[in-house]
């Protein structure tokens, strides 16, 4: 059985003082929720302040992305052993508005992967298509070229314990969702592909849905067979529209 997993990005949304005003309500919101995962995935700047205010709840912490070296002359970047020092459990990797803005490529993302895994954290991969691959019919082939990148080189075992999310990149920040049933025929591939790679571990591996995640279409999309999860963007920002996402995901 796999434990689903909703995790709110913020991008770059709060100061700290307004991600602690959010983590003490939300955390009081969802304190009785059971049988979901809950991540919070805030600014670096903010990541102190969450896991402080975090600690001790049901909700863990994640970054929203990282450099591959573990040090060095690399002016702005945050590398893994950084981050799993101050705490993260997660780290999002390869977004596509990190794709798209800061030139990651498959390659970067599989690095990152790789800088995460070694040091004790677990990538939440993001994977997606536009809306040009969509109408050209080459969804699959585009998120299943992205998966395979990514994971290239990670032994099975290792593949089992990771967090893919498939987040079409026209349903971001575009009220318009993915129907439940696309969004699990694409996550079905998703995991066929991870069946090619590494087996057995494709029936453990979770895979979120991301894009306009709301409210009052988290328990269609969580009541899919394939997908385990959302990454929620901006119905994460406010804690009753991310606590009834939460638990929507909890009740399916
Ligand atoms: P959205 O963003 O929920 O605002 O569409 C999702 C994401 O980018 O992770």
């Amino acid at each position: 059985m796999r434990k689903p997993i909703i995790a709110g990005n913020w991008k770059m949304h709060k100061t700290p003082m307004e991600a602690a005003e959010f983590t003490k309500e939300f955390a009081q919101m969802v304190s009785q929720t059971e049988g979901v995962e809950i991540v919070l995935c805030p600014p670096f700047t903010d990541l102190h302040t969450v896991i402080n205010t975090a600690h001790g709840t049901n909700i863990v912490v994640g970054a929203q992305n990282v450099y591959w070296e573990d040090q060095g002359a690399f002016t702005g970047e945050v590398s893994a052993p950084m981050l799993k020092e101050i705490g993260c459990k997660y780290v999002i990797i390869g977004h596509s508005e990190r794709r798209q803005y800061f030139g990651e490529t498959d390659e970067t993302v599989n690095k990152k992967v790789n800088a995460v895994l070694q040091h004790g954290m677990t990538p939440i991969i993001c994977v997606g298509e536009t809306l040009e691959e969509r109408d050209a019919g080459s969804t699959e082939q585009v998120v299943s070229t992205q998966t395979k990148a990514a994971l290239e080189g990670l032994s099975s075992e290792v593949v089992a314990e990771l967090i893919i999310a498939y987040e079409p990149i026209w349903a971001i920040g575009t009220g318009k969702t993915a129907s439940a049933e696309d969004a699990q025929n694409v996550i079905a591939h998703i995991r066929s592909v991870v069946k090619e790679i590494a087996g057995g571990s494709a029936d453990s591996i979770r895979i979120q849905y991301g894009g306009s995640v709301k409210p009052n279409n988290a328990a269609e999309l969580m009541s899919q067979p394939d997908i385990d999860g959302a990454l929620v963007g901006g119905a994460s920002l406010k804690p009753d529209s991310f606590a009834g996402i939460v638990k929507e995901s909890a009740a399916g």
